[in-house]
């Protein structure tokens, strides 16, 4: 094999038509996959799940924010999915986009990484750019890929390119893969060169770093940002209570600052498999260095207590109208992390229902985007806003814009909102009480 000739693989991946293989089929890899179709691009899908790639080829989505139409259309462009490695074979990028969980202990769980870094080295072809997306702690790109692709025999930079690019992918938000700026940093210099050319044919702005490291802490820094200042709104949330303050109030007045503040809002807690999760992981990288991260570790104690400081709210909401928790029927309104999605990993909805389920409250979900096989696969009965006599309290934990909140205000006589939307909606009602 000649070695790679650098420039050359820039100038094909920056003109060329070339083809992108995405391994993990998921809320980040499907909508990076259409993206490169729909950039005019092939694109090869591989996923392990079998059934997943036989529903894709069928032309019906799992993602809130791809369309079956939109799959349709990269179908009919001739995107095609595979559970078969050897399928990544024909991609020139291959974009990792596997789940980085954390281990029981917290630790990271790098199993999927590895593996797909295996996989993906058990196909690798020369000239090839194998690009990493999956979140994870500084230094893994270097850690797991690289040693991959050397042990089949390719070497970094004379055999393949090898970089970091972290996703920014915001589900349920209007902005789209294709429209939001990539970092993106090699694990040398010439990967960097191939992965920002690469980039550059998907994304309207690539913000080119030193190394793969730098990606990877980038990625970091943003959501313990996030995890962070809601630690510090939730906070702020029980203080501006004890003194009798009402921190939705507090929060717009602040955002009228033309500069120097952006809002956060207090809630159930913190939710969604990224912001709750991500600091964990330079968490454990620092620990590793005997290194203490005091702001992330305080953000986690504050956000993991907001679901039972929800239920003592909520608790004693209920003791003001001489009710107990225990066999009292509560209304759990939104169960996804998020508004608007259908995604309820690692929400704090669910914590705060379970925790009142626990105490002996008899709990229905009021929860339509997440939908009735999720809600029963927690346990809980699917409700409808056409039958709310029954609840003495209905607690809102997502605000999704489909409920009928008037409605809600009007006939349950105790609403607890974690989340300001009454506020924001401008409904006044007596029984509604907010964080
Ligand atoms: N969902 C988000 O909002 C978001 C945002 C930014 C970053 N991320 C990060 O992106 C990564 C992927 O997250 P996601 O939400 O898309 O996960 P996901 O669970 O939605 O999808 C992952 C997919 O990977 C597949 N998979 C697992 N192991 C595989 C392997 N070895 N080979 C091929 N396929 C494999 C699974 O079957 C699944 O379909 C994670 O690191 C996550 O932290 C997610």
């Amino acid at each position: 094999m000649s070695p790679l000739n650098t420039s050359e693989r820039v100038r094909f991946f920056s003109e060329d038509r070339w083809t992108a293989g995405v391994v993990g089929l998921g809320y980040v890899g499907l909508p990076l996959l259409l993206t490169a179709s729909e950039s005019g691009l092939g694109a090869i899908g591989f996923d392990v799940s079998e059934s997943l790639v036989e529903s894709l080829g069928g032309g019906n989505s799992h993602i809130d924010d791809i369309s079956d139409e939109q799959l349709r259309i990269g179908l009919d462009a001739g995107v095609e999915f595979s559970s078969d490695p050897s399928s990544l074979k024909g991609a020139d990028a291959i974009f990792i986009c596997v789940p980085s969980p954390l281990g029981r202990n917290r630790e990271p769980d790098l199993s999927y990484i590895r593996s797909a870094a295996e996989t993906v080295a058990s196909v690798a072809q020369q000239g090839q750019l194998i690009v990493l997306e999956s979140t994870t702690y500084p230094g893994t790109t270097e850690d797991y890929l690289v040693p991959a692709l050397a042990e089949v025999g390719l070497e970094l930079d004379s055999d393949v390119h090898i970089a970091f690019s972290p996703e920014r992918v915001s589900p349920g938000d209007d902005m789209k893969t294709g429209e939001i700026p990539k970092v993106v940093g090699g694990v040398s210099d010439a990967s960097g060169d191939v992965a920002e050319a690469v980039y550059r044919r998907l994304v309207p702005s690539v913000h080119r770093v030193s190394s793969a490291r730098t990606a990877e802490m980038a990625k970091l820094l943003e959501n313990t940002y996030r995890s962070v200042n809601i630690g510090l709104i939730n906070e702020m949330a029980q203080l501006s209570h004890e003194l009798g303050i009402d921190i939705w109030e507090v929060v717009d007045a602040a955002a009228t600052k033309p500069f120097g503040y952006q809002p956060f809002y207090p809630g159930p807690g913190v939710g969604g498999h990224c912001i709750p999760l991500d600091p964990q992981f330079l968490a454990w990288r620092a620990r590793e260095a005997n290194f203490s991260t005091r702001f992330i570790d305080t953000a986690e104690q504050v956000n993991s207590k907001m679901p039972a400081y929800n239920v003592d709210r909520i608790t004693r909401l209920l003791n003001g109208a001489g009710k107990p928790v225990f066999g009292t029927e509560i209304l759990g309104v939104g169960i996804a992390y998020k508004r608007d999605i259908a995604d309820d990993r690692e929400s704090a909805s669910l914590d705060v229902l379970a925790e009142l389920r626990a105490r002996g409250a008899i709990i229905s979900v009021l929860d339509d985007t997440v939908g009735a096989d999720r809600i029963l696969s927690h346990g809980y009965e699917p409700a409808s806003i056409d039958d709310l006599s029954r609840y003495t309290l209905a607690a809102v934990l997502t605000d999704h814009t489909d409920v009928d909140y008037a409605r809600l205000a009007a006939e349950v006589p105790l609403v607890f909102d974690t989340r300001g939307v009454f506020r924001r909606l401008g409904i006044e009602s007596e029984s509604v009480v907010a964080l």
